[in-house]
């Protein structure tokens, strides 16, 4: 049956790439987009796919009340948010605007206007650290435990979520995904920048020892896994999503400049991120046994594909490359 969605934050990476796997699976479904196209916010990401667009803050609480009042959704998704660690370290205050307050102007939207379904997309980092050399994985009872103020503010945001729930039984669902790579992904975040950097056969600044752990998941897969959250996830529950494929970043490093054709000399060690949790893994079961989800891009042979893809759309990386100037500057300074 024909769904009204309100996707938050449409524009970003991890969001318009749900919006093209959505169409192809659901064409009849109506797309409303609401984003205030931040600088990792692009319209570009969205190019050839039908939707609707509303350009509005979620922090602005009568943007929000109006776009329900006018679309009335039955579905809500909300990926908007700020999300590199970094720019969290560097000024958390915008941090706690969008991702605390945002989502609780949504969540009480969503009450107002009974939608049938509001999915938060929440993150790993909630969890916090699991540590050096440990065979341990976050499960969906894992206690919170955040370190950074990004990872602060997702965790706060997914409490007020649950608050909802219980207090008011909106019926919630959260998603908790690990590092996700593929095409639009802002050239901030690790695999994109180291990209893009050795192209230009600028150095790879490894933060530390270049050995924390991350466990990347295609956002193809990320894609698939909320969608089926979202028409079929039991209402009131978190899901863990990962891809049970754990690498250091010496090793993305090192795939990566293998794959196009630049010396390993390239790679940096600098000084470490503040808080830098070492290891993140998901345990994913519940949503493979409940909603029969697992992984369907291997990493092998996705980073490729990746790859090609941000060779192909230099001007798009360039393009955003220009709006972080600032911050490439600011996060890299004497270190
Ligand atoms: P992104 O930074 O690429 O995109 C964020 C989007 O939100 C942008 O379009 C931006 O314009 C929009 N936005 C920001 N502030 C807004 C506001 N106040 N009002 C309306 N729109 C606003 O982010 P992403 O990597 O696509 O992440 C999407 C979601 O997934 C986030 O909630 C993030 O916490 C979560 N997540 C990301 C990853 C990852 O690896 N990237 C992994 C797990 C979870
Ligand atoms: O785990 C999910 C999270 O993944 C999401 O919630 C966040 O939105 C997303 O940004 C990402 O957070 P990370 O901090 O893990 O991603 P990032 O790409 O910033 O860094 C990945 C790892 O690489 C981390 O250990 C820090 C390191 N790193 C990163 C950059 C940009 C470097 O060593 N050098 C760098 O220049």
């Amino acid at each position: 049956m024909s769904k009204k969605v309100l996707i938050a934050g449409g524009a970003g990476f991890i969001g318009s790439n749900f919006i093209r796997h959505t169409k192809e699976v659901h064409p009849d479904w109506e797309l409303i987009v609401f984003d205030v196209l931040t600088y990792a916010g692009n319209l570009e990401n969205l190019e050839g796919v039908e939707y609707k667009f509303i350009n509005g803050d979620i922090a602005d609480e009568k943007a929000v009340e109006q776009a329900f009042e006018t679309h009335k959704p039955e579905y809500v998704v909300n990926f908007a948010a700020e999300t590199h660690v970094d720019r969290s370290i560097l000024g958390p205050k915008v941090f706690l605007r969008t991702n605390v307050e945002g989502t609780q102007n949504l969540l009480e939207s969503a009450k107002k206007h009974k939608v049938e379904r509001y999915l938060q997309i929440s993150t790993d980092e909630v969890y916090g650290d699991l540590g050096d050399n440990s065979n341990d994985f976050f499960r969906e009872d894992t206690p919170l435990d955040p370190n950074c103020p990004y990872a602060a503010s997702k965790a706060a945001a997914d409490i007020f979520v649950r608050s909802y729930y219980e207090t008011y039984k909106l019926p919630i669902l959260i998603t908790r995904c690990t590092n996700n790579y593929g095409p639009y992904q802002f050239p901030e975040k690790l695999i994109p920048f180291f990209i893009f950097r050795a192209l230009n056969n600028e150095t790879l600044p490894l933060y530390g020892d270049g050995k924390n752990i991350r466990d990347w998941l295609f956002v193809r897969d990320h894609a698939r896994a909320i969608l089926s959250v979202l028409e079929r996830g039991a209402i009131g529950e978190v899901y863990n999503i990962g891809g049970h494929n754990e690498k250091t970043n010496i090793e993305i490093a090192e795939i990566l400049l293998e794959k196009l054709g630049k010396s390993k000399d390239l790679i940096t060690f600098i000084k470490d991120r503040k808080a830098h949790d070492r290891r993140y893994a998901m345990d994913a079961l519940k949503i493979k046994k409940e909603l029969g989800w697992t992984p369907e891009f291997p990493f092998e042979v996705w980073i490729d594909e990746t790859i090609e893809w941000y060779l192909s759309n230099k001007k798009w990386v360039e393009n955003c490359a220009k709006k972080a100037e600032d911050f490439y500057q600011q996060n890299l300074q004497n270190r």
